[in-house]
C-alpha cells in the first residue's frame, strides 16, 4: 500500500523551522512551560512534581480522560481515547473503518489525510466541492447526492481548515439524518471548535448529536499545545472506540507521561486558555480586515467565521506559487499557496492566531503592495 505524499506537512517541513516569518500557522498562539505551571492548580501540580516517566493507560490518563470528557454534553470518560496528536487519532480511524470497496465521501478542500487516508486504504471517494461563489460553504444537497447505499463514512472537518467556514445547524441536522438513513459513520474532525468568531456559532459536537458520530480534537490548535502530541476520539459507539484503541497498540501504544499531566493541567484551566488565544485572534482579525479594505486592489476574502485562518485570493497577474516562492526568498514571510490543498485558483492560507501575525502582515504588506506597484507599471503603455 501506497500512501501519497502528504502536501501540507511536507510544506510544513520544509518551512516551517527556515522561515522567520509564518503568516499561515493554523494553532494559536503556543504557550510556554512557564506560563501553564502559572495557570495550574495546585493538584495538577502535585501530579507533575510526582511525575515519573512510566508506560501509561493505553487510553490516557484516567483524569485526563475525565478532564476531555468534560468537554462535551452527553459523553463519560470511558467514552474518551487519547492519541498522538490529532493524526494519529486520523490514522486509526481510518483504518478501523474503512475497508476495501467502502465508498466514503469527504469535502474537498480538507486537510489531506481525512481524504488520502480512505482512499489508500481501499475505498472510493466521492469529493463534495466547497466552492468560492457558494462562500465555501458545505451544499446539503451536494452531500445528498453523494451518498450510495454503501457509504459507510462521511468525513468532515469543522471548523473548516482552510476556509475557517462553520456549519449550519440545519446542515448539519441534514447530514445526520441523511447519515442515520444509510447506517453511516459521521466522522468530525473539530480540532478548530472553540474558536469560533461568534460564539453563538458553535455547532454540537457530533459525538454528542449522533450515535455513529466521532469527534476528533487536540491540544494543538484551539488551546495552543502542538507540541503535547495529546489527542482524542470521542464517542458513543464504543465498539469503535476499541477497535481504534486495539490500533493504537500498534503505532504509539501510549501517550508521553509528562504530555498527560500537561494537557490535565490546561484542560482545568481551559476558560483562561481558550480566552488568551481568543483574544490574540479577534484583535489580529480586524487588523486583517482593515488590511484586506486597504489592498482590495491586490487581494479579496470571504472572511472566516472561525480562528484560526482565512483563504484569501490574490488578484495580481502573477501565480500564487511563484509569488509564494518569491516572497519566502525575498523577505522570509510565509504563506501557503492553495495547491497545497489542491485547490484550484490563485488561492493562497493565511493564519491569524499569532501574536506576531500584526508584525508579519505588515512586511507582508509591503511586498505585497511593492508587486502591485511592479505589475501596475509594467501595464502602462510606454512612450
Ligand atoms: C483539520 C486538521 N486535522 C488534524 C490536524 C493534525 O493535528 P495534529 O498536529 O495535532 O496531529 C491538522 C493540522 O494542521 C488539521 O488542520
Amino acid at each position: 500500500m501506497k500512501i501519497p505524499a502528504f502536501k501540507l506537512e511536507e510544506f510544513w517541513r520544509k518551512y516551517e523551522f527556515t522561515s522567520p516569518y509564518l503568516l499561515c500557522c493554523s494553532d494559536a498562539e503556543t504557550w510556554s512551560l512557564e506560563e501553564l505551571l502559572s495557570l495550574a492548580d495546585s493538584d495538577s501540580l502535585k501530579l507533575w512534581k510526582s511525575l515519573a516517566f512510566g508506560y501509561t493507560e493505553a487510553p490516557g490518563h484516567p483524569l485526563l480522560r475525565k478532564e476531555i470528557a468534560n468537554l462535551y454534553d452527553s459523553l463519560n470518560s470511558e467514552q474518551i481515547f487519547t492519541f498522538a496528536g490529532a493524526e494519529e487519532g486520523i490514522y486509526c480511524t481510518m483504518r478501523v473503518l474503512v475497508e476495501p470497496g467502502d465508498h466514503v465521501i469527504t469535502i474537498d478542500p480538507c486537510y489531506q489525510s481525512l481524504t488520502s487516508l480512505p482512499e489508500a486504504f481501499g475505498a472510493t471517494i466521492t469529493k463534495v466541492q466547497l466552492k468560492p461563489e457558494n462562500h465555501w460553504k458545505l451544499d446539503l444537497e451536494e452531500v445528498r447526492k453523494a451518498f450510495r447505499s454503501n457509504t459507510k463514512l462521511l468525513i468532515l472537518n469543522y471548523p473548516h481548515n482552510p476556509t475557517g467556514t462553520l456549519l449550519e445547524k440545519k446542515v448539519l441536522e441534514g447530514l445526520i439524518s441523511l447519515a442515520r438513513k444509510h447506517g453511516t459513520y459521521i466522522f468530525c474532525d473539530e480540532v478548530y471548535r472553540y474558536l469560533e468568531i461568534d460564539e453563538t456559532l458553535r455547532m454540537p459536537s457530533i459525538a454528542d448529536a449522533y450515535e455513529k458520530g466521532i469527534a476528533l480534537n487536540v491540544m494543538t490548535k484551539s488551546f495552543g499545545f502542538a507540541g503535547l502530541r495529546i489527542g482524542w476520539l470521542a464517542t458513543q459507539d464504543d465498539a469503535f472506540l476499541h477497535e481504534a484503541g486495539s490500533y493504537k497498540l500498534y503505532t504509539s501504544i501510549c501517550n508521553s507521561a509528562p504530555s498527560e499531566i500537561l494537557a490535565i493541567m490546561a484542560l482545568r484551566a481551559k476558560e483562561k486558555v481558550l480566552q488568551r488565544n481568543r483574544d490574540i485572534l479577534l484583535k489580529n482579525l480586524h487588523i486583517l480586515e482593515a488590511f484586506i479594505k486597504r489592498n482590495q486592489e491586490y487581494v479579496s476574502w470571504i472572511r472566516p467565521q472561525s480562528g484560526t485562518m482565512a483563504i484569501l485570493k490574490l488578484l495580481l497577474p502573477v501565480s500564487v506559487e511563484d509569488f509564494t516562492q518569491d516572497l519566502v526568498r525575498s523577505e522570509g514571510v510565509l504563506i501557503m499557496p492553495g495547491s497545497v490543498f489542491d485547490l484550484p485558483g490563485n488561492f493562497f492560507r493565511i493564519g491569524f492566531g499569532k501574536k506576531n501575525m500584526p508584525e508579519i502582515l505588515q512586511r507582508f504588506e509591503t511586498y505585497l503592495q511593492a508587486q502591485g506597484h511592479h505589475y501596475a507599471a509594467s501595464r502602462k503603455p510606454s512612450h
